[in-house]
């Protein structure tokens, strides 16, 4: 597509075209050798000898949006193409803005979130329909309102409606005549603040001339991306590093603002129930860790006599128990640490353990919560009909002919993790519950006792049998327990 043209100067201007830096980039002049250096996140570019012109463009943009007619020295228009030039190759540092004749806060700028990317606008085709990007999202930071999609290296925000009222016409096919007509927006700026969305990639042009209920756009079609959800593509692009500028990593968002929970949860009241402990290093089965990985599979019935509480013990404590506390890994941002038999993305260990009870020997059916540092079960005091709803949703979730016997349930205190990690913290989670349900897996193979692991748990029916705010604490997966039925060839 062609280049966007610059605006018409024989009539009265609807927008400007507006240019500064990234707020995090730093300008650094060094005089002695003639260069600047812009520190950004992605490392530092020395630029040498720049010129008494990029030099004072480059400190105008630093404070904020700039008119590169009004940077002394581009009065000549050789003199403005050299400028544009030297900035088109600062790539992800720089910053476009449509700004408006009032001189007010711009209509909308466009952020580049990844080095070496640069806007280049282009012609909004009058005859084709438009249409945002499925991906793409609009969401507000409390000061300013940004659009963003994993799939585009920029970002477009801004603070005032104009561009919102557009982006909004934008649900659904339509063309720029429609989108115009129907909002109190100038159609050379409409056309200004389209030809840079359409650039981002979070507005799509329709593949043909079509009526909207016949128009397609790559994204229709792109066996890539068909089969991504908003949400999944979303998170997966979060989660990691990658193509985004966000914060990642063990940062520390909240430190200063909130407290890290505990690291062990406070217990919750009720009647403790002392579970059996076991030899440590003397079971009284003897399967290999190698039979163990041969023989694992989900077994989705259960034995006529229900596994034991010897047995619930020893399976809780071997997996799931506190080994230890007060092992700090790094003393001073995690003052209290512990040691269980499970790994744990930076010792967070913010998972949970609820048992809901259908048929154990020796335990009374019921709702408990798993202390796992005095190897206890503590009973709930939840409605008996919500222990029936958990092993109902988990015999559907199985295909079981019956309702399970056990049902363990793992919660996750979120902010023991997003505590510390900005970007990883609820992906992280999700791999620990896949860590527990292996360990969880081989004990169950290597005990000769029935497990399956359960990827479909109701988050309200959850918080309401065990008395939590899902917002705090919520159910993340399931392993469904029980005896082995006779003549099962896993034992
Ligand atoms: C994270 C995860 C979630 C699962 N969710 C379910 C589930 O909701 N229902 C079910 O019947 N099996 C579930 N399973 C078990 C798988 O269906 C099973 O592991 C797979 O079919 C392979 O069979 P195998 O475990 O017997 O080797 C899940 C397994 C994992 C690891």
């Amino acid at each position: 597509m062609q280049p966007v043209p610059p605006s018409d100067s024989s009539s009265p201007a609807t927008w400007i075209e507006l240019w500064s830096l990234r707020e995090d980039i730093l300008l650094e002049e060094q005089p002695d050798d003639d260069s600047v250096v812009l520190r950004s996140q992605w490392g530092d570019l020395h630029i040498p000898r720049p010129g008494a012109v990029l030099t004072e463009a480059l400190r105008r943009m630093q404070l904020g949006p700039v008119q590169l007619e009004n940077v002394p020295g581009t009065e000549e228009l050789a003199a403005r193409v050299r400028l544009l030039t030297a900035l088109r190759q600062l790539g992800g540092l720089v910053v476009r803005s449509i700004g408006a004749p009032d001189g007010e806060q711009p209509l909308l700028s466009v952020v580049p979130t990844a080095t070496g990317v640069r806007l280049d606008p282009v012609l909004v085709p009058e005859d084709r329909l438009l249409r945002l990007s499925r991906f793409a999202a609009l969401r507000s930071t409390g000061r300013v309102s940004l659009l963003e999609s994993p799939l585009s290296p920029f970002r477009a925000a801004f603070t005032r409606p104009e561009a919102g009222w557009l982006i909004a016409s934008l649900g659904r096919p339509i063309t720029l005549e429609r989108a115009v007509e129907r909002l109190p927006i100038a159609r050379p700026t409409a056309v200004a603040l389209l030809s840079h969305l359409v650039a981002t990639g979070m507005v799509e042009v329709a593949e043909q001339v079509a009526q909207p209920h016949d128009a397609t756009f790559p994204e229709d079609h792109d066996p890539a991306l068909l089969p991504w959800s908003h949400d999944d593509l979303r998170f997966h692009w979060s989660s990691r590093p990658g193509p985004h500028d966000r914060q990642f990593g063990a940062t520390y968002p909240l430190r200063g603002r909130q407290d890290q929970p505990p690291v062990l949860k406070p217990a919750p009241a009720g009647p403790r129930i002392s579970l059996p402990r076991p030899d440590p290093g003397k079971p009284d089965w003897d399967t290999s860790l190698a039979e163990a990985l041969d023989r694992r599979r989900s077994v989705r019935s259960h034995g006529e006599q229900g596994m034991t509480l010897h047995q619930l013990g020893e399976l809780l404590h071997r997996s799931l128990r506190v080994r230890s506390t007060g092992d700090p890994l790094s003393a001073d941002v995690l003052p209290q640490a512990s040691s269980r038999p499970y790994p744990s993305g930076g010792a967070c260990y913010e998972l949970e353990f609820y048992l809901t009870a259908g048929r154990c020997e020796g335990l009374e059916p019921g709702v408990y919560y798993y202390e796992p540092l005095g190897h206890e079960l503590i009973r709930l005091p939840s409605d008996e009909r919500l222990g029936t709803a958990l092993l109902s949703e988990a015999q559907t979730g199985t295909g079981m002919a019956a309702p399970p016997d056990l049902l363990l349930t793992m919660t996750a205190r979120f902010a023991r993790v997003s505590w510390k990690y900005s970007g990883l913290a609820y992906a992280l989670t999700l791999k620990h519950v896949g860590v527990v349900q292996q360990t969880l897996y081989l004990m169950t193979t290597g005990m000769g006792l029935a497990g399956c692991a359960l990827g479909t748990g109701n988050t309200s029916l959850s918080a309401e049998a065990f008395g939590l705010d899902w917002r705090t604490e919520s159910a993340v997966g399931e392993f469904v327990l029980g005896s082995l039925p006779a003549g099962d060839e896993t034992r």
